[in-house]
């Protein structure tokens, strides 16, 4: 039987987030990004995600925005204590069944939790990673003053996240020119460009972050980026199928183990720590 959760301060839910509900959103993800193919890619990026965290084995580490748990579980396995938080209790309970057929549900503890208003004390955190989740926050900003607030001194913040940057976005314009298509609706703003999806349930919200402008703003809040890494080189596997596919996963694993430059990527690791 699972344990209810503990009193969350979510509050009425804003534009955008009741998506988080949808358990079949979880699912087309799982196909979008979890494929067999690419989990290799993600097991070796949590690990040199921990290294970058410094935080020794048996420390509690936050996952803020856990989704069904794939990463906090690959943090569990690593030795961490994870404290696993998200504003979606249906996609917390989804979590906390895969935590379990993991065999690692006694090292992660679920807590529901807005990222633009957490629960948490000031500088009760010694590692923090968030891990495609302020790309579907649109007051960014609120979030990302969140997490260094409750970041201690000298702590570790690990941002995985889109990049506007990217090879894939010149692509999907350039298709889209070729094809006569009209450009999707969005908003050019200072941390990115962003637009909403509708989906079945309710908008999605999606940044292109812009990187140095993240760095920037972080920078700002007594932040200094110590490390930054490319993560899947190109997300159009997701639109393809068959041999292009499977062809596209390889890629993105062979150009991650090569270690090549982070600005082409469509996602990157940042990796922050706090002034003391
Ligand atoms: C794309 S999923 C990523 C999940 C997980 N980190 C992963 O990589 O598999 C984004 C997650 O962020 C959560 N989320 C979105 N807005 C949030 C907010 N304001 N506070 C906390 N969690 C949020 C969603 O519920 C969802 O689980």
């Amino acid at each position: 039987m699972s344990q209810p959760l503990p009193a969350t301060n979510t509050g009425p839910r804003q534009p955008g987030q009741a998506v988080f509900d949808d358990l079949e959103l979880f699912q087309t993800w799982d196909r979008d990004y979890y494929h067999p193919l690419a989990r290799p890619l993600y097991d070796r990026l949590v690990q040199r995600m921990v290294w970058y965290l410094a935080c020794p084995p048996g420390q509690t580490i936050l996952d803020a925005g856990c989704g069904p748990g794939e990463h906090s579980i690959r943090v569990a396995r690593e030795g961490y204590h994870v404290q696993a938080l998200d504003i979606s209790a249906t996609v917390l309970e989804e979590a906390r069944r895969r935590a379990q057929a993991a065999g690692v549900e006694d090292r992660i503890t679920f807590l529901q939790g807005d990222l633009t208003r957490l629960n948490l004390s000031n500088e009760s955190c010694q590692a923090i990673f968030s891990w495609g989740v302020i790309i579907h926050i649109r007051p960014i900003e609120k979030a990302l003053d969140e997490l260094v607030r409750v970041l201690r001194p000298k702590g570790r913040l690990a941002l995985y996240v889109t990049n506007k940057a990217a090879l894939d976005h010149w692509i999907l314009r350039a298709g889209r020119r070729i094809l006569g298509k009209t450009p999707v609706p969005s908003y050019l703003l200072p941390m990115g460009r962003g637009c909403w999806h509708e989906t079945g349930a309710d908008r999605l919200w999606v940044w292109h972050i812009h990187i140095p402008a993240l760095i920037e703003y972080l920078e700002g809040r007594n932040m200094t980026l110590v490390a930054r890494t490319g993560g899947q080189f190109t997300e159009l596997q997701r639109r393809v199928n068959g041999a292009l596919r499977s062809a596209m996963l390889w890629g993105n694993r062979a150009y991650n183990r090569l270690h090549l430059p982070a600005r082409f990527c469509a996602d990157n690791l940042l990796v922050f720590e706090k002034h003391a």
